[in-house]
């Protein structure tokens, strides 16, 4: 693993104060939304059986994979979020990576999910601006992780050095 992701995960948590502000908040709102936990994952795999390729994949193992999910979704709220909670949620990606799930999938997932916390989290602004942003900075970490991958196989082709093509590549 390079740091680039670590290091978006960690601005990305700056920029929004994310430990003084929603880390404190996300636990006390835990109850409130895995009442909806059920609900939430099965409507997951019933948007992914809609599509073909997703449904090849999560097809023979859809009840463990809901609670794998569900389990996913409830730490989310844990309170922790210093660097374990980075390794465990990149790992997290490198699994759908190892897989080959395209990213496409995770995004529109993490977008099924705003929608889902919007609709159960809408008469509490603040727990739902906690919500959603926890959500995207574990999109940042999972969505990093193939942006790594992707890095690395570029460098395995090319001969280059990982660190040079991200400078390469990078605005700076
Ligand atoms: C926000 C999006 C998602 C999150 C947070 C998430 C979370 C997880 C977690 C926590 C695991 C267990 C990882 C491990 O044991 O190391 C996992 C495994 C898995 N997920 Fe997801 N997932 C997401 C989206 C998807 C989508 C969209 C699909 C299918 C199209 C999918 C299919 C799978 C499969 C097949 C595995 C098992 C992989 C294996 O063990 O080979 N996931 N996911």
């Amino acid at each position: 693993m390079s740091e680039t992701t670590k290091n978006n995960f960690n601005r990305a948590k700056a920029f929004c104060n994310f430990d003084a502000v929603y880390a404190p908040l996300l636990p006390t709102i835990k109850d409130v939304v895995m009442k909806h936990g059920d609900e939430i994952t099965n409507t997951f795999y019933a948007e992914l059986a809609n599509d073909e390729v997703a449904a090849a994949i999560v097809s023979g193992r859809v009840e463990q994979l809901k609670v794998t999910h569900k389990q996913w979704m409830e730490e989310l709220f844990n309170g922790e979020y210093g660097d374990a909670y980075f390794a465990q949620r990149y790992k997290i990606g490198e699994t759908h990576v190892r897989a080959k799930i395209e990213p496409y999938f995770v995004e529109v997932i993490t977008s099924f999910l705003r929608r889902k916390f919007a609709e159960v989290l809408s008469d509490n602004p603040k727990a739902l601006e906690a919500a959603l942003t926890i959500l995207d900075l574990d999109a940042i970490i999972i969505i990093g992780a193939y942006h790594e991958d992707r890095m690395k196989r570029m460098s395995e082709v090319t001969g280059m050095n990982q660190a040079l093509l991200e400078r390469l590549m990078s605005f700076g």
